[in-house]
């Protein structure tokens, strides 16, 4: 196939387990939606491990800095739970590698209509980490201040284009770390004196989250206290199999993936959903390749796909191949 200059890339990661099921569904969407694009795929994951050695092989980590887009299916399996060399690694070496700082999950359903933006590249993920001679075992947390400020700064954005309101999350009464990330917070605050931020302390954020979820509108933390409340923003409105993320760096390609894991359970049974897969293609249409229309048109055939022919895990009985039936016929309505 001859590359013309003007198509965007995209590099399709269809991972492990169910990820090939549900990447199948994003690229017959994009091939419909947006033909223009040029799909191409390569190994990573626990496929990569058993086939190089790697779970980010260096082709696909070149690869991946040349594209417009990742596309990335969920990798992971039980085979490599224990082992040394384990999928998420090649994982977060890709975020780290192309500076996706910006980790957006949003979550809405009814009254709640959230987004959280989580600091992805810092924080206890990438702090020191070892064992000393006695047999103690540790991870460290660090930030910068201008790790902190960046993120900050992409919130305080996102804020102002949705309805105002930026809820930043930490530990500020016992954790360094987020003493630092609540004073950058409020000094970058003062640029943007139009939002009104508040402060919240991650285990009231857990409580308020699970409670009262339609008070948030932007939610802002770090690495991990992200990892944990998106899993449980994900829960109040409809499970992990409806949450997409997106995760941009200031200037190179983002990743766009399902917050979901690889499901080994009911991998090779065709039973995936594959919705959160999609609504992550709508992000990259959306925030990747900044084709809006194209990002609307996806969510509302998912949705459509979602209230005719909903999966097992949504309590109905539609396969992966009817659900994506159902999507691309909305295409056409
Ligand atoms: C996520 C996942 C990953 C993370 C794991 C698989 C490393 O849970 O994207 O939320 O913790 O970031
Ligand atoms: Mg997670």
């Amino acid at each position: 196939m001859s590359t013309q200059p003007n198509r965007p890339r995209i590099v399709c990661l269809p991972g492990d387990c169910i990820g090939p099921e549900v990447m199948a569904v994003a690229q017959r969407a994009l091939r419909k939606l947006a033909p223009d694009l040029e799909l191409e795929e390569h190994v990573f994951g626990a496929g990569a491990i058993r086939s190089t050695g790697t779970s980010l092989p260096d082709a696909t980590l070149e690869a991946c800095r040349a594209a417009d887009a990742v596309l990335k299916a969920p990798i992971g399996d039980p085979e490599f739970d224990a082992a040394d060399v384990r999928p998420e690694q090649g994982m977060l070496r890709l975020r780290a590698e192309l500076d996706v700082y910006a980790n957006l999950r949003p979550a809405s359903r009814g009254e709640i209509d959230l987004l959280i933006v989580r600091e992805l590249v810092g924080g206890l993920y990438f702090g020191a980490r070892g064992v000393r001679e006695d047999g103690t075992v540790f991870d460290t947390c660090e930030y910068h201040p201008t790790q902190v400020e960046r993120i900050a700064r992409r919130a305080f954005e996102l804020a102002r284009s949705r309805r105002g309101r930026l809820t930043s999350v930490d530990k500020a009464n016992v954790l360094e770390t987020s003493r630092l990330w609540r004073r950058v917070v409020h000094e970058v605050a003062a640029d943007y004196v139009d939002v009104e931020v508040e402060d919240m302390l991650v285990d009231n954020a857990a409580m308020q989250l699970a409670s009262a979820p339609e008070q948030f509108d932007v939610i802002v933390t770090e690495n991990m206290f992200g990892d944990i409340l998106s899993d449980l923003a994900a829960a109040m409105t409809g499970g992990l199999g409806l949450a997409p993320s997106a995760s941009l760096s200031d200037d190179g390609p983002g990743i766009f993936e399902p917050v979901h894991g690889s499901a080994p359970d009911i991998a090779g049974r065709g039973i995936a959903n594959p919705a959160a897969m999609l609504r992550s293609t709508a992000l990259m249409l959306e925030h990747g390749l900044a084709r809006p229309n194209e990002a609307r048109a996806l969510e509302g055939a998912v949705d459509v796909a979602l209230h005719e022919r909903p999966t097992r895990d949504l309590g109905g009985t539609a396969t992966t191949a009817e659900f994506a039936d159902a999507v691309v016929a909305a295409f056409t309505h």
